[in-house]
Formats: structure tokens, sequence, C-alpha cells
């Protein structure tokens, strides 16, 4: 059996699925909370998916993680979706919520949230049910020109990419390769979303430092061209509510682009 490669032994090592949820995702244990940066995104989703104009077949998460989060308003658009993972830990994790499995994380105040935002028109718990029925869960790796290797998907309708690739890429060339690598799983028309952080360049899981490639709104702009998008929404957040001792990031940003 070939070694794992360095870059997958330090992840895999370090990248422990449940302290991460607790850290990033876990809510005001009295008031159910969800915290300010999370609001900000599912707000953004749900006005990107809200209009019906973004849906289809298909759509593929790159890097979900442990993480349900990013599909709560997409699960209403597209007939099967894809969550996928570097890492067998996250895709995991995610299983044990499809199952039902009683030491899964709750994402109850995210769905609830999600419901409220989206006024009403669906309870969590018809989302739950089209969330298990539509999720397939799939190993992958952006850096790769087939990110889904050895896998192929027709091409989906569209992808979203949250938090990961400036944990993915080390440099700007990997960057820049990553974003023509998750497009040439998107359909021409098709859409991309990515959700990343600017000035980043480490985050805490406990002890376990996580390095980040530090990036800004230029590059995002200029990568994502030449990959071969049309920018149809770039937006940038300045306040985001998380400790600066666990994670060292300046800025949000939330890209909505079409393939040209
Ligand atoms: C900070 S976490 C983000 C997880 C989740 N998307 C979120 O928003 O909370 C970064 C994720 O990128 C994944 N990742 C790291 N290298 C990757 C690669 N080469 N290809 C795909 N995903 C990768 C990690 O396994 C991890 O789940």
């Amino acid at each position: 059996m070939a070694l794992p490669t360095q870059k997958y032994s330090d992840c895999q090592n370090k990248f422990d699925a449940r302290k991460y949820l607790e850290v990033y995702y876990g809510v005001d244990p009295l008031t159910q909370q969800i915290d300010e940066e999370s609001q900000l995104t599912l707000a953004f989703l749900v006005k990107v998916f809200s209009s019906g104009a973004i849906q289809g077949d298909s759509m593929i998460e790159i890097g979900s993680g442990p993480v349900l989060h990013h599909i709560l308003s997409a699960c209403d658009r597209f007939k099967s979706i894809y969550l996928t993972d570097y890492l067998d830990v996250n895709l995991q994790e995610i299983d044990k919520w499809l199952k039902g499995s009683k030491d899964a994380f709750d994402w109850t105040p995210y769905l609830k949230y999600v419901c409220e935002v989206e006024g009403n028109r669906s309870t969590p718990k018809d989302k739950v049910l089209r969330i298990k029925n539509k999720v397939k869960l799939m190993r992958c790796d952006v850096t790769k020109s087939n990110p889904l290797e050895p896998h192929t998907l027709p091409q989906t309708d569209c992808v979203i990419a949250a938090g990961c690739l400036i944990c993915a890429c080390k440099t700007l060339d990997a960057f820049s390769n990553a974003l023509k690598n998750i497009a040439s799983l998107i359909r021409r028309g098709g859409h991309v979303i990515i959700i990343d952080y600017l000035g980043a360049s480490y985050y805490l899981i406990g002890d376990a430092k996580m390095n980040l490639l530090s990036i800004n709104e230029n590059i995002v702009k200029r990568e994502i061209i030449d990959a071969g998008f049309e920018i149809d929404e770039f937006k940038v957040e300045n306040d985001v509510s998380i400790p600066r001792e666990t994670f060292d990031c300046k800025q949000v940003f939330f890209l909505l682009a079409h393939r040209i």
C-alpha cells in the first residue's frame, strides 16, 4: 500500500471532526442561537437559492468537512447532492447524521434558522427528509484534475466550496489550479458558490494549528475569471465574530459565479 503523502497525514492526524463542529458550529447552550457568521452565510445561500434560478439535477459540495450547513437551502433545489471531502473522518461524521445515530451532531438550530429565513415554506423535518433522500458521500481532492477521482459524475449544475480552498491549497498556483479543477465538474452556465476567508493564515481546532493560504479580493476575482467563470456577485463582510485567537481571519467573502 502506498504511504500517505505528508500533506494527507498532517491533515488526517490533526483534523478532529467532532471538535471542529463543537468549536465552529456549537450554538449558545441557553438560547440555541447560531453565531453571526453562520447567519450571514445561511442568509446568503437562502437568497441565492430562493429565486429558483439555480437548480437542477445535481450539486456537489467540495470540502464539506463534517458539515451540513451549506446545503440547507440547496436541498430544495437539486435532485442529488454530493457532499465530498478529503478526509474520511469528516464523511463518517455526516454519515452518522444521515443514519440518525444518537451521537450525531445536532443541526436542528441551523435547520430552524434556515426555515425561518425562508419564510417557513418548509419545516426542519421536511428538510431532514429531503437531505437524507438526496445526499451521497464521496471522497475528493480538489488538487486533482478530476477532484472526484476515481469516480466521475455528469457535469453538475452547481458546486459549493466553503472554507475549503484556503485549507487545501498551499500556494497561489495550487489555488488557481483548484478553481480550474472545480470548473471541470460544472456544466456551461452552471454555478459555483465560494465562501472563504481573506487575509487568514491559520485556524485552530483545539491545540491543532491548521495553516491557511492568505488571499485577497483581487486574487480571488482574477483567478475565478481565469478559470472560466463570470462573476455574478462578490460580497465581503468585515465583522466576522470568530475569536481572533482561534482563527486569524480578517474578512469572509461570498462569491457567486457562472461558468461561461
Ligand atoms: C476549514 S474545513 C471547512 C469545512 C466546511 N466546508 C465548513 O465550511 O465548515 C476545510 C475542509 O477542507 C477539506 N480539505 C482539505 N484539503 C482538501 C483537498 N485537497 N480537497 C478537498 N477538500 C480538502 C478538509 O478535509 C476540511 O474538511
